[in-house]
């Protein structure tokens, strides 16, 4: 454990001794502590307020940090907009009309810039947002590793390849594996999808026609899709409707996600697919049964995404306005 305080002492007495830019450039977690000491009480705050003012916004935020960090590593670029001279992600097609939070990310960064200018990166601020949106859903607290330093350009090619819900789940594994996390962060990291809303046409293809059979999925509970026929009758129109991911805790973090998905009453194709393999099927009956193991195992998963291709020490720089580069 990083946070934990023993090791930072030894890591304190390391950067004294050797000043070597390895150990410089870890992250940890009171790396604002001096330079910027009111930044977790100005996040902290700004997440209450836009909690209060939107119930999704939580599971927004999250899936904003998730889409950082699987593109181009944890660096705020998905927060960049397109200019004549960098195309942006915000535009991909897993995130354009979808991607929600921007505004949130843009005042707290405001409220840090007065009181600490040129200070603190937004990949960090991003990451200590998610982590308060969960904790303020009634999720698990953890100390979050800081340090993150701002990207310079985005990948939105790489953004088209986000993860996407009509793929088997050997696919995702392999995409998640390429970001150097494990079949068992797929099934960790899903029961994020125990808050906020999907759209219809990302879910619709379950409703009606499955696969071409001419009847719905099969492995969908039947209550549950009649309600998911009338949110999103078989017309084009209703695409955009939302549903929840969540129907029983929609705005709650617990693990309510897993008891949906034993009885398949998971949303998404990608959510049901969990049981379809007997390592995450068993993650997802433990999960399901322990939520304290669950919201363990959530907290090392989601921090182990926030180092993902993390820019350190002198890399990048620290943005004074999160959706341009300096
Ligand atoms: C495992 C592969 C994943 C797939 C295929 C997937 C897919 C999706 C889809 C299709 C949506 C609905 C988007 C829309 O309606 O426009 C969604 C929403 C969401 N996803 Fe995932 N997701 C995955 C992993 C994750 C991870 C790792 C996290 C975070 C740790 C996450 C957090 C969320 C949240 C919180 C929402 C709701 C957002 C909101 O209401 O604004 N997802 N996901
Ligand atoms: C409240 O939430 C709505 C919907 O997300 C958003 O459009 C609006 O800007 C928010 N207002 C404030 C003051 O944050
Ligand atoms: C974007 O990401 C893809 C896949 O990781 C990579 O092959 C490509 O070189 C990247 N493009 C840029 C401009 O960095
Ligand atoms: C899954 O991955 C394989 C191998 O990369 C690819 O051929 C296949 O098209 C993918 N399936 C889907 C549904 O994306
Ligand atoms: C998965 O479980 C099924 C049924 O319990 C069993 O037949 C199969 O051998 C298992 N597969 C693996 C790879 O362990
Ligand atoms: C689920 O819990 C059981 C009982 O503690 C354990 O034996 C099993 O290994 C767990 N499954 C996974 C995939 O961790």
């Amino acid at each position: 454990m990083e946070c934990v305080s023993n090791k930072h002492v030894f890591v304190f007495i390391l950067c004294l001794v050797f000043l070597t830019p390895f150990v410089y450039s870890q992250l940890n977690c009171n790396f604002y502590d001096r330079t910027c000491p009111s930044l977790t009480r100005i996040v902290r705050s700004n997440i209450l307020s836009a909690i209060a003012n939107d119930s999704r916004i939580a599971a927004s935020l999250l899936r904003l940090h998730f889409h950082d960090c699987f593109v181009n590593g944890c660096d705020g670029s998905v927060l960049l907009d397109d200019t004549d001279t960098l195309k942006g992600e915000k535009n991909a097609l897993p995130n354009k009309n979808s991607l929600r939070g921007f505004d949130v990310i843009d005042k707290i960064k405001s409220d840090i810039e007065s009181a600490c200018p040129s200070t603190v990166s937004c990949a960090d601020i991003l990451t200590l947002a998610a982590r308060d949106a969960i904790y303020l859903s009634k999720g698990p607290f953890w100390a979050v590793p800081l340090g993150r330093r701002d990207g310079t350009t985005a990948n939105e090619s790489e953004a088209n390849n986000l993860p996407s819900p009509f793929e088997p789940l050997e696919n995702i594994t392999a995409k998640f594996v390429s970001k150097g996390l494990e079949k068992k962060d797929v099934a960790v990291l899903s029961g994020a999808h125990t808050f906020g809303f999907a759209q219809c046409f990302l879910f619709k293809s379950r409703l009606f026609d499955f696969g071409g059979s001419g009847k719905p999925d099969p492995s969908l509970d039947s209550s549950l899709l009649q309600n998911l026929q009338k949110i999103c009758p078989n017309q084009a129109d209703s695409n955009t409707n939302l549903a929840p991911l969540d129907p029983v805790t929609t705005n709650t973090f617990d693990n309510t996600y897993y008891k949906n998905v034993l009885s398949n009453t998971g949303l998404l194709q990608s959510d049901q697919a969990l049981l379809g393999d007997n390592i995450t099927s068993s993650l997802v009956n433990n999960y399901s049964k322990w939520p304290i193991l669950f919201f363990r195992d959530f907290a090392v998963s989601v921090e182990k995404m926030g180092r993902i291709g993390v820019l350190t020490g002198q890399q990048g720089q620290i943005r004074t306005n999160c959706r341009a580069v300096n």
